[in-house]
């Protein structure tokens, strides 16, 4: 008999296995039910590729590789993974189907191609020919760059030793299989042990290895959840299909900060990386419309500002409808009622449409005031200046709160031409001096006065 071989039945959302057939209990408490899937494991688990094994030494004699970082000639990833990927890591980037994975991946291998030859492109999803296409596209021709289109992890480790790369790609995680397990190509097994092996060999051979994957914010896709605590680096990227926008989020990082994002355009001939994402987000602003505003998000530590547009009109029937695009539902639902409550704005009659223009998404409470203003200014046909900023969270009595990061936001506008700004007092009382104009409100009906006189 070859090994022990048992059959269980595991969790294609989280990995849960169990002896019996039956749904999943951790799921189950997230009101979920998935049906565990039955698995074939044998031989006892298989063992990844290690390094030597070492002593125990000094903390100061830790040799680290982080100042080896080699960069990916993206300056947007490259900000994202700390400066430039480092040897030996194994990085994922997840993401929606048709976001731009493989053109971001192809793009940095050209440069760590240039960098430091040869790097392998596995492509375990499109045919060579299409990925051929496509780096004609993109203008990549790099010759340090190996192509592959092939599914058997285990026929890519073997050729490892030979063709010796620096950096490799494994695109995707889904489709690449080992031929040693039974369960199908993305299902949790597969993916969990095609991680594990490609983990010793991105530290056994010192590959810097990326991976790219499937997967959405919330993980409804089976596979890169059980990668996350595995990998070194985990980038989500993200953004609306029909827009050119897209961000690259560190979610986890071992070798850099999580609060870097990287932004980017996608265009005819690729990614282009976007170093002013505000004048990108405000190029097509109406100027002396009524309902629109400007507001700064910080975009982990860098403040970017968007358009905030509101649309305000007699609902014809029933009850009033409320539609939110780029922010949060709930939040514009109350911010809605502590204008028509605190500041006596009817909105109780009126269909209101929220919009964040140009595809932009902004998640922070700094800004809370500019929506409520962007609907009072659309409500009232008056449009607020459009060299001003306005900043605030506010409050369910109508408090306008502070906000973190005011400097940094405020530098920002002045850099892209802004004269003044509407910001929350309780953040002016250390006598600081701004770089444009500045007026402290400190409740949603003093915001009113200053911005819709
Ligand atoms: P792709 O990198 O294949 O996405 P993923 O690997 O995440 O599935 O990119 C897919 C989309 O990007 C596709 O809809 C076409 C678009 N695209 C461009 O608009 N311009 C380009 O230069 C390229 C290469 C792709
Ligand atoms: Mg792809």
């Amino acid at each position: 008999m070859k090994g022990r071989e048992a059959l269980v039945y595991r969790c294609q959302q989280c990995g849960f296995a169990s002896p019996k057939p039956g749904t999943c209990p951790d799921c189950a408490r997230t009101g979920v039910y998935p049906a565990l899937v039955e698995e074939r494991v044998g031989g006892g688990p298989r063992r990844a590729p290690r390094a030597p094994h070492g002593r125990p030494q000094p903390l100061g004699e830790v040799a680290t590789e982080a100042g080896k970082r080699v960069a990916t000639g993206l300056g947007e990833l490259d900000r994202v993974l700390g400066g430039g990927v480092v040897p030996s890591s194994l990085v994922l980037i997840g993401g929606d189907p048709g976001i731009g994975k493989s053109t971001l991946l192809l793009q940095a291998a050209r440069a760590l191609a240039a960098a430091t030859p040869p790097v392998l492109y596995v492509t375990a999803e499109e045919s060579a020919a299409q990925v051929r296409l496509r780096a004609d596209r993109l203008g990549i021709g790099a010759p340090g760059l190996l192509l592959w289109a092939e599914t058997d992890l285990s026929a890519v480790e073997a050729e490892l030793a030979e063709l010796q790369p620096r950096a490799l790609v494994v695109d995707s995680i889904q489709t690449v299989f080992l031929p040693d397990l039974e369960s199908a190509p993305g299902s949790v097994a597969q993916v969990r042990e095609c991680g594990a092996r490609l983990l010793g060999i991105a530290k056994g051979l010192g590959i810097a290895t990326f991976l790219a994957g499937h997967v959405t914010k919330e993980g409804t896709l089976a596979g890169p959840r059980v990668l996350e605590h595995l990998v070194d680096t985990v980038l989500y990227f993200e953004g609306e299909q029909h827009h050119a926008y897209r961000v690259l989020r560190a979610v986890k990082n071992r070798f850099g900060s999580t609060n870097e994002i990287g932004i980017f355009q996608m265009g005819e001939r690729g990614l282009l990386e976007v170093k002013n994402p505000s004048g990108f987000f405000l190029r097509e602003r109406p100027r002396d419309a009524p309902g629109s505003t400007i507001v700064s998000s910080l975009e982990g530590t860098r403040p970017v500002l968007f358009e905030l547009q509101a649309l305000v009109t007699r609902a014809s029937f029933g009850t009033p409808r409320r539609t939110v695009l780029g922010a949060d539902y709930n939040r514009v639902c109350l911010l809605l009622a502590v204008l028509e409550k605190r500041a006596g704005v009817p909105l109780g009659s009126q269909d209101v449409f929220v919009n964040v223009a140009g595809g932009g998404r902004v998640s922070e409470p700094a800004a809370d005031l500019g929506i409520v203003i962007a609907a009072a200014s659309s409500y009232l046909e008056r449009p607020v200046r459009d060299d001003v900023l306005v900043l605030g969270e506010v409050g369910l009595t109508g408090e306008v709160r502070a906000v973190v990061g005011l400097e940094a936001r405020l530098r920002e506008a002045a850099a892209l031409g802004f004269r003044a700004a509407v910001v929350p007092a309780s953040n002016l009382d250390d006598g600081a001096r701004f770089p444009l104009e500045v007026q402290g409100v400190a409740t949603v009906d003093e915001a009113l006065r200053a911005l819709l006189p």
